[in-house]
């Protein structure tokens, strides 16, 4: 693989267009000084900061595996900025937002992916699962996708619950080695007949170089709010979790491949 060097832009947001949906992030879509329009996550949310740290690693380790997801940018907001908006709730989180939070380039006339409507091939779909293991990301289900039609392709969106050893940081060890049980529930699951393969292919793109790249590049202002632990422990334990993870992916490989003998 060529040399990966990511690159993250930063923008100033300049307007608040409207709410998303009324999901506990209270995600927005909102206007930037480039002229796009982005997903904005909000660092004032429920989750806080480590929904977009998580945000943040599972798209560039999905961007780097070759998934379609949208550009991830920066976005800065000043403390003039929601001054004037009138839904007190919504002035609250822009308040609790100022600094940087997470954009997503929005993707306009996307429609939800519905496994219903639309097959996904065994390759891409035993990627994502595996994917999925990795981070530990719970939001891939039935009922929540978290993945788009664009163009008759597919997007994946929505990282933010994913990496959920964080709120209990101080067992990463632990946890790093832990299968992923609720793979049971992956939206994708029946269609991810190549897990070996996408295990072999997954780990060699995923190296350790790759790993610190992708951690190298949340915030330092993000990684606050733990009791004894630094920004530099907090990224080293990021990083050595998740290579701990590749390292060992035959638990989590296991684990979905059993879950896929007992569905079908
Ligand atoms: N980049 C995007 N382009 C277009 N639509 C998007 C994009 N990102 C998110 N959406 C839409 O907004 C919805 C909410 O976004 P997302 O899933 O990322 O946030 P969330 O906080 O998890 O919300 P929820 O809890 O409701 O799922 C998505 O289900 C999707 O319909
Ligand atoms: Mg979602």
């Amino acid at each position: 693989m060529e040399q990966y060097s990511p690159q993250i832009r930063t923008v100033n947001v300049l307007r608040y267009v409207t709410p998303l949906r009324e999901g506990g992030s209270l995600p927005a879509i909102a206007e930037a000084d480039d002229g796009f329009l982005y997903v904005l996550k909000f660092r004032g949310a429920g989750q806080g900061v480590k929904a977009l740290i998580a945000e943040l690693i599972g798209g560039e380790i999905a961007r780097v595996l070759g998934f379609k997801i949208p550009e991830i940018v920066f976005a800065n907001m000043d403390e003039a900025f929601g001054r004037t908006e009138p839904d007190e709730e919504i002035q609250d989180l822009l308040k609790a937002s100022v600094g940087l939070n997470l954009g997503l380039h929005y993707l306009s006339g996307s429609i939800t992916f519905d496994p219903a409507v639309s097959s996904v091939d065994a390759a891409l779909a035993s990627r994502i699962v595996w994917m999925d293991c990795l981070l530990m990301n719970v939001d891939r289900t039935c009922r929540n996708t978290n993945m788009l039609m664009w163009f008759r392709e597919l997007w994946l969106i929505d990282h933010g619950a994913a990496l959920y050893f964080h709120h209990s940081i101080q067992n990463w060890k632990e946890q790093a080695v832990k299968p992923f049980v609720r793979v049971k529930d992956h939206v994708l699951l029946p269609f991810a007949a190549e897990l070996e393969r996408a295990d072999v292919t997954c780990r060699s793109i995923l190296t350790p170089e790759v790993i610190r790249t992708i951690v190298s590049l949340v915030p330092e202002e993000w990684l606050t709010g733990e009791e004894g632990l630094s920004a530099a422990d907090m990224r080293r334990i990021y990083e050595q979790f998740l290579i701990t993870r590749i390292n060992s992916s035959e638990i989590f490989l296991k684990e979905a491949q059993h879950a896929r003998s007992v569905s079908i």
